[in-house]
């Protein structure tokens, strides 16, 4: 078999084989195939797509190129929710600990922001002392003992994703459906939970830009999830604007606090309790509705509060930051952004939002840049709201002074005020069962 030939027939946009797909991953990951070779086949496949045969084979191909996580050790259900990435999106610090709290078994491995997108991982470590990195044993007893744990990687899981995915970051092919899918999937089923919830974004600050396309999206995921055994739902949910009013790490475990304590903003309540409530009903077969109204009692009681507390202390966090969020450490500088003329916010562009946090210092542009913890951005003023002259739009909080100028730019070329009120799409546009 040669690389030239497989290159040449998804050119032409023919169907790969299983044995030709199997043959590029695996030569590619034991060096044998260049960049070049790897990065031409990646293109031809962004420009002519795959087949679902094609897009589950490369997913399997995948998750099988290197460790696959064995979570029988674990009693109960195991449940892992999944989003397709956004801005001050935080979701998994509330639904993982209520999912917890109802009595699935959250085993969650999550990753580190890149670009506009924020990650679970940089948000948990603005908590003093946490640690998300363990060992599987470890991970394993954290959550048959509480029944939750979010930690990064463990052991070496599919490898073929992460050269892919530096080599698509290199040379623009991230935007492609069966890739994209690909890569989601194959952690995914490589990390072992048997109830996979996704949340798959479109709008401004998400890599899907319409409905109908994070829809099709979702569709090959649930299909690849089925096709390997697993129960599989998918929410579709806006992102054409930030998630709640925090972005920026430890201002969304703030908010994430303040939801799990009855306090938080409205979508983020919704769509955190439409996401525990589709893991609980995955995993004991409950009626979603149902499902939902147990994980808004859970969070009610504070038994959801009480897992994220417990959780942080088991992964040696300043615990008493859960009771105390007013405790976090703040960011020296901050700047007020004033309305400077009246009518509506009648569009956010969210990927933009995201940048300008980054830009305070709350992302990163590479995975070796630092990320001040305490950076980011307070929304006042979201879709559809009405302003004043003279009205705060939102705060910058962070530790570089000479940032503030280009965040705030940035921030208000990526708001649009306009006289005539707009129309509210809901948060959550479908949601998909398998
Ligand atoms: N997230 C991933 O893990 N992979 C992609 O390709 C896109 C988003």
């Amino acid at each position: 078999m040669r690389m030239y030939d497989i290159i040449e027939k998804k050119r032409v946009g023919n169907e790969l084989t299983a044995e030709e797909i199997r043959f590029f991953i695996n030569e590619y990951c034991s060096g044998k195939i260049p960049d070049a070779q790897a990065s031409a086949l990646l293109m031809a496949i962004c420009c002519n797509g795959m087949t679902m045969e094609e897009t589950t084979e490369l997913t399997l191909t995948m998750e099988r190129s290197g460790d696959i996580l064995d979570l029988s050790p674990i009693d109960g259900p195991t449940a892992d929710k999944h989003s397709t990435g956004g801005v001050g999106d935080k979701t998994s610090l509330v639904v993982a600990p209520t999912a917890a709290a109802m009595g699935c078994k959250v085993a969650k491995m999550s990753g580190r922001g890149l670009g506009h997108t924020g990650g679970t991982l940089d948000k948990l470590e603005s908590i003093p002392g946490m640690i998300c990195e363990m060992s599987e044993d470890m991970f394993m007893q954290q959550v048959n003992k509480i029944g939750l744990a979010i930690v990064g990687q463990t052991g070496h899981l599919t490898p073929a994703d992460g050269k892919l995915y530096a080599l698509r970051d290199e040379t623009a092919t991230v935007m492609s459906k069966p890739l994209i899918a690909s890569s989601i999937m194959s952690k995914k089923l490589a990390a072992g939970c048997k109830n996979i919830v996704l949340d798959v974004k479109y709008g401004s600050g998400a890599f899907m830009k319409t409905k109908e396309d994070a829809v099709e999206l979702a569709e090959i995921m649930i299909g690849i999830g089925q096709k390997a055994g697993r129960r599989m739902t998918a929410v579709i949910s806006s992102m054409e604007e930030p998630l709640g009013h925090n972005v920026g790490n430890s201002l969304e475990v703030i908010e994430a606090i303040q939801t799990l304590s009855g306090d938080g903003p409205r979508d983020l309540l919704e769509l955190s309790t439409t996401l525990a409530g589709l893991m609980y009903s995955s995993c004991f077969d409950t009626p979603f509705e149902k499902a939902k109204e147990l994980a808004l009692e859970t969070i009610r009681s504070g038994a959801a509060k009480d897992r994220l507390r417990l959780m942080v202390k088991a992964q040696r966090g300043d615990s008493n930051l859960v009771d105390h969020p007013e405790c976090f450490e703040t960011s020296r500088f901050t700047q007020v952004i004033r309305a400077t003329q009246s009518g509506y916010v009648t569009n956010m562009d969210t990927e933009g939002i995201g940048l300008a946090s980054c830009i305070l210092g709350a992302g990163r542009e590479t995975m070796d840049d630092a990320v001040d913890y305490s950076a980011g951005i307070q929304i006042l003023k979201k879709t559809g709201e009405p302003v004043q002259v003279g009205d705060t739009l939102a705060i910058l909080r962070t530790k570089r002074e000479r940032s503030l100028r280009d965040a705030e730019d940035r921030y208000l070329s990526s708001l649009t005020i306009s006289e005539e009120e707009p129309e509210k799409e809901p948060l959550i546009y479908k949601i998909l069962e398998g």
